[in-house]
C-alpha cells in the first residue's frame, strides 16, 4: 500500500532528510506510533511499515497518511512483504509478545527470540546495509540474538535499551526539582527492565553534581525542589515501575517509546554522535563481557560508535554487573 505523498500546506517547520528511509516491523501499537512519532518528527524521507497482517497494515498507512498534509515533506508505505523493507537506511524491530498486566519483559524471551530468529534473515537479505534497532521486549535478550543471528557488525544491530527509562527518569526529577527536563543529565544503565539502574553519581542537574543538588530558594525564603535519598530510592522506583502502571491502566505503553525510538532514528540518520543510552554488545566494558545491555553511548550513522566509560560507584558497577548476569542467564537459557 502506498501512502499519501505530499508535504506541509500548513508550513510545518521541519523538512525530511531526502531520500532517508526507515522501515518499522510491526504495526501493533508501538510500531504504528513510532512510525506516526518518525514521520511527525520529520526522521526520514520515507517511512515503511511492515507486518504479516496486512489488513491492518493497511489500515495503519491510510490513517497516517490520511494526516501526511500536517507533517515535514515525507510519505509512508506499507505492506505484508517484506520487500517493503528493501534498502531501508534504519529498520526498527518492534513486531513481538504483547507484555500483560504483571508480566515480565523477560517472560516474553522465549517467544520473541524465536520471532527473531525468522524475521532477522529476511529483513538482512533485503536491506542489508541497514542500521538495525531493536524495540522488541525483552530488548536487551532481543538485541544479542539479532546481532548472533544476522552476524552484523555489533554497532550495526542495537537496541533501544534505557533511552526510554532515562526519559523517565529526567521528566521525573524535572517534575520534583522545578529545572527544564532538558538541564537534567542522568542516565538509567543496565537491563531495560527490573535490574536496571540509576546512575546517580555521574547526573547533573544544569551543572551541578545531582548529589550536591540543594533545591532552589523560592521568592519567600522557603527552599523547593530538593532532592533526599529517600526522593531519589522513590523516583528510582517509580521509573523501573512505569511500565507495569501504564499496561495496567491502558494495556500497553507505546507513545514515549514511540519518541524515544525517532529519537534514535534521528541521531543515526542525521549523524549525531548524540550520547544516547541504549543497548549494545558489550565486550571489555568494565569487566563486562558477551552480553547486551545499556550504557550511555555515542550514536551516529553507522550505529554504536562507542560506548562511554561512565565513572561509577562501586554500587552502580555491582548493579550494572547484576544486571548482565542476569540477562547473560536468559540468553544462555534459550540456546543463545
Ligand atoms: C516500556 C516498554 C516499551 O518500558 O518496555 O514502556
Amino acid at each position: 500500500t502506498r501512502g499519501q505523498q505530499g508535504g506541509p500546506e500548513d508550513g510545518a517547520s521541519g523538512a525530511a532528510r531526502r531520500t532517508t528511509k526507515v522501515s518499522v516491523v510491526g504495526a501493533g501499537s508501538v510500531g504504528a506510533t513510532l512510525a506516526y512519532a518518525a514521520l511527525m518528527r520529520g526522521a526520514a524521507r520515507t517511512v515503511a511499515l511492515y507486518d504479516i497482517n496486512a489488513t491492518k497494515v493497511e489500515a495503519e498507512v491510510l490513517d497516517i497518511g490520511h494526516g501526511i498534509q500536517f507533517m515535514p515533506m515525507a510519505e509512508i508505505i506499507g505492506s505484508d512483504d517484506v520487500a517493503v523493507c528493501a534498502d531501508s537506511d534504519v529498520v526498527v524491530v518492534t513486531a513481538g509478545a504483547k507484555q500483560h498486566a504483571g508480566q515480565s519483559r523477560l517472560d516474553l524471551a522465549e517467544a520473541t527470540v524465536g520471532l527473531v530468529k525468522t524475521i532477522m534473515p529476511k529483513l538482512v537479505e533485503v536491506a542489508p546495509n541497514a542500521v538495525y534497532l531493536m524495540v522488541t521486549n525483552p530488548v536487551d535478550v532481543v538485541t544479542y540474538a539479532a546481532l548472533k543471528i544476522s552476524g552484523l557488525p555489533s554497532g550495526q544491530v542495537f537496541g533501544s535499551g534505557t533511552v526510554l527509562d532515562s526519559s523517565r527518569l529526567r521528566y521525573l526529577l524535572a517534575r520534583h526539582t522545578g529545572v527544564a527536563v532538558q538541564n537534567i543529565h542522568a542516565y538509567i544503565a543496565g537491563e531495560h527492565g527490573d535490574t536496571e539502574i540509576p546512575l546517580w553519581s555521574s547526573a547533573t542537574i544544569g551543572s551541578v553534581p545531582l548529589t550536591e543538588w540543594r533545591g532552589m530558594t523560592g521568592p519567600d525564603g522557603t527552599v523547593v525542589g530538593r532532592l533526599t535519598e529517600a526522593d531519589r530510592e522513590r523516583i528510582a522506583h517509580e521509573v523501573v515501575t512505569s511500565a507495569y502502571k501504564i499496561i495496567e491502566g491502558k494495556g500497553a505503553t507505546n507513545y514515549a517509546v514511540g519518541l524515544a525510538g525517532s529519537r534514535i532514528i534521528e541521531a543515526v540518520l542525521g549523524d549525531e554522535g548524540r550520547v544516547l543510552p541504549v543497548s549494545s554488545f558489550l565486550d571489555g566494558y568494565l569487566g563486562i563481557d558477551d552480553v547486551c545491555l545499556s550504557v550511555p553511548s555515542i550514536v551516529g550513522r553507522e550505529g554504536v560508535r562507542h560506548r562511554l566509560e561512565i565513572r561509577m560507584s562501586v554500587e552502580e558497577l555491582t548493579g550494572l554487573r547484576r544486571s548482565a548476569d542476569a540477562l547473560r542467564g536468559v540468553a544462555r537459557s534459550l540456546g543463545l
